[in-house]
């Protein structure tokens, strides 16, 4: 605190003495702030040290002295006199000393010791540092100690308009579509301006246009540029140079200015129509021309551009037949001229042809300059060629009946040459597709004869080829398909349509159907088949057997007893004659086998063997499963036995003497475990009554089947007559 306040002291003691060496702008420029300071904001630039600010407040009207000021750039044969350090110790003795320090004390700026005038020894730039802070202190020039504290000031380099504006993103480019309103804007430019930009108009920039009037304008303050011509074209002309000045001192006299160049392209809007190169455009196709291929080209020009010089074309008249079409080449925007049937020379030698461009693409804007299309005319001549020979039908389609004779014609085909010299035509059959040379062609005028018979079921269709060259040119050579039906005639008798083998029961009832015979005939009649079944006339009274028509082109046959006996009669046959109903008709007779077999009570055969019949009747199938579940069973219970004795490694061989008839086999005997090998002597199994004589078997095998034959034996006793 108490520091501060001498600083205060000093201040007030130490005078800056403002020297009037500047001119008048700088003499302004004071009074500006000075005024500025008055309305108690604070001066621009001024310098406010942060620890007095306190005081500031209070006695700011005199920080003001605290300030120097020296023009910038001044150069004059002496250097310039900035301001004057005065103290209240000065009072005429000399024996002070001013003393300075701080940014450019010694170098920039010179202080006279005794005087305390400063002077600036070199040019100031304000745009290269503004401001200078410095310190001014006062000591005894003989002690050298200081009389006051040092007190800081500051020297201000003042502006002076030394910098002219630039404009550092030029030189500029813009678009704008052509056609546009008055006042359109185009682009915005900046210029910019080094010096002070707060302090005078040395930075106040006006705008003006130097070149590209009267197309365009520019406004002054916010450097807009503006289509300034209505109408303007741009296929009369796309591009324009503006040249743009920025003047400073607010444009006035005196001021320094920079300029920028800004191209100016129009861009493309569809004003233009398409408009054909000539209104008649001639082409000359020959009658050949391939149907897709190019027959000519239009091209409708657009002075637009891109999409906006697109165009379609259409063909609107003369083309009634549909003969012509015209498609749109992507690439080059001509119209191509193609055929979409083709020419005849003899027919029609010349055409006429309205075709129309129209844009693709339309601006309403534009909807007042008339229609955006273009019409011409296009006349095509037709140039004759030599054509091969034509014939009268693309294919012809002949029906002939199987039974036709050989040589009879069955069809004439006829070519002729188109072409104006009328050439003769010769005929051929391609063999490639007659293979079997079924038929001839007369060369010279076309008739088609049979060669061989025909057969419809053989062969239904024969496509043949026939070729028709001309005599004046053997390359002149054209084709026609011949496609030749086969009709049927009735020359197959009906046959069964299967091999049947057919059943009968001996127990069925009388009338049971014992078979459904069908029959098929290669022949194929318009309305069918119809076939009627009858016996053959001696049989037509047959004890037996009957037929019964289905209505369906099928019989049943029926047994017409229920006496049919295996032993009496195994097979009978019966002829069937099947007939059908062509003119005349064809019959063929067929003959039904038919065996007699056992059935079941539902009917199902059992067995068509006659020596099977022996077999068991009265037996019931219950009894017959319950035999033959015993005879599995014991078959099980010997199987086990010689396993066992397998197992003891016993010897099976039985001796004669140890066949012991009186042995009875008792299942429920108690074994002797595994040493007692005599209690299930098998071969007291052997013979158990020895009624049928068997001799006792050392075989194994041999001893298992008479096991088991005589054990069938026991269990079907009285029931069965055997022939075992
Ligand atoms: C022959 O031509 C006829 C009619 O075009 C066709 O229906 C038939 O399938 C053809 N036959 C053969 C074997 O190509
Ligand atoms: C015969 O016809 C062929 C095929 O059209 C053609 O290339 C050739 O020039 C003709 N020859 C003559 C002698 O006209
Ligand atoms: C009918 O069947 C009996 C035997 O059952 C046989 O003798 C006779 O020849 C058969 N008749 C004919 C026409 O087949």
């Amino acid at each position: 605190k108490p520091q501060r306040l001498r600083r205060w002291r000093v201040w007030t003691s130490l005078l800056l003495v403002w020297i009037t060496c500047a001119t008048h702008t700088s003499m302004s420029a004071l009074a500006n702030q000075l005024r500025g300071l008055d309305q108690g904001g604070t001066a621009p630039g001024m310098r406010q040290p942060g620890e007095v600010r306190g005081t500031l407040t209070r006695a700011k009207r005199g920080w003001v002295w605290n300030q120097m000021f020296v023009l910038e750039e001044f150069s004059g044969p002496d250097p310039i006199l900035v301001g004057r350090l005065h103290t209240d110790l000065d009072v005429g003795n000399k024996n002070l000393k001013y003393v300075l320090a701080g940014e450019g004390a010694g170098t920039i700026f010179a202080i006279n010791e005794r005087t305390g005038d400063i002077h600036a020894m070199k040019r100031l730039d304000r745009e290269e540092k503004a401001e200078y802070t410095l310190t001014a202190q006062v000591i005894n020039r003989d002690t050298n100690e200081p009389l006051e504290p040092p007190s800081e000031f500051i020297i201000k380099v003042q502006d002076i308009n030394d910098n002219a504006p630039e404009f550092t993103n030029g030189p500029y480019h813009a678009t704008v579509p052509e056609m546009s309103q008055v006042g359109t804007p185009v682009t915005k430019v900046t210029a910019t301006d080094a010096d002070d930009p707060v302090y005078g108009n040395s930075a106040k920039l006006v705008y003006s246009i130097l070149e590209g009037q009267p197309y365009f304008s520019i406004d002054p303050n916010t450097a807009v540029i503006k289509i300034a011509l209505q109408g303007m074209d741009r296929e009369m002309r796309e591009e324009y140079l503006v040249v743009i000045q920025a003047k400073d001192m607010g444009g006035h006299m005196g001021g320094l200015s920079g300029t920028t160049t800004v191209t100016i392209t129009l861009t493309d809007v569809n004003d233009n129509p398409p408009k054909f190169s000539k209104s008649l455009y001639e082409f000359t196709i020959p009658e050949d021309l391939g149907i897709g291929q190019v027959g000519g080209k239009v091209k409708a020009n657009d002075r637009d551009m891109g999409e906006n010089a697109k165009s379609t074309y259409n063909v609107i008249g003369g083309d009634d037949k549909d003969v012509f079409e015209i498609t749109t080449d992507s690439q080059t925007q001509e119209g191509i001229l193609r055929l979409k049937k083709p020419l005849d020379f003899e027919n029609k030698k010349s055409y006429t042809l309205r075709v129309e461009a129209t844009n693709v693409n339309f601006d309403p804007q534009f909807s007042g300059s008339g229609p955006f299309k273009d019409t011409a005319t296009v006349k095509v001549a037709v140039e004759d060629s030599d054509e091969p020979p034509v014939f009268t039908q693309p294919s012809y389609l002949v029906e002939v009946h199987e039974n036709t004779g050989v040589n009879a014609v069955i069809e004439q085909v006829a070519a002729h040459d188109p072409d104006i010299t009328g050439s003769l035509v010769r005929y051929f059959i391609d063999r490639h597709t007659d293979l079997e040379r079924q038929f001839n062609i007369n060369v010279d005028d076309g008739k088609i004869t049979l060669a061989k018979p025909l057969d419809r079921e053989m062969d239904m269709w024969h496509n043949i080829t026939v070729t028709a060259m001309e005599v004046r040119n053997h390359s002149q050579i054209s084709r026609a398909i011949v496609a030749i039906k086969v009709l049927d005639i009735n020359d197959n008798a009906p046959e069964f349509a299967m091999e049947y083998e057919t059943f009968l029961c001996e127990n069925g009832k009388p009338g049971q159907v014992i078979q459904t015979v069908s029959a098929v005939d290669k022949d194929d009649p318009k309305n069918g088949h119809f076939f009627i079944y009858s016996l053959v006339p001696e049989m037509s009274n047959n004890p037996n057997f009957t037929i019964k028509d289905n209505k369906d082109n099928s019989i049943n046959v029926l047994a017409k007893h229920d006496t049919f006996r295996r032993q009496k009669q195994e097979m009978y046959y019966l002829p069937i004659v099947v007939s059908d109903n062509g003119s005349p008709p064809m019959s063929s007779t067929n003959t039904l086998t038919i065996r007699v077999c056992g059935c079941s009570k539902e009917g199902i055969v059992q067995s068509c063997n006659v020596e099977a019949y022996v077999l068991p009747i009265g037996l019931s199938m219950g009894a017959l499963i319950a035999i033959l579940a015993c005879i599995i069973l014991l078959l099980v219970i010997v199987v086990l036995f010689v396993t066992l004795r397998r197992h003891k490694n016993e010897p099976l061989i039985i001796k004669d003497d140890e066949d012991v008839r009186e042995n009875i086999i008792r299942y429920d005997d108690e074994g002797g475990g595994e040493e007692d090998t005599e209690a299930f002597d098998i071969a007291t199994l052997q013979n158990p009554d020895g009624i049928n004589g068997f001799l006792p078997r050392k075989d194994i095998n041999e001893l298992q089947n008479s096991i088991v034959l005589r054990l069938f034996l026991l269990f079907s006793k009285g029931h069965v007559v055997s022939s075992l």
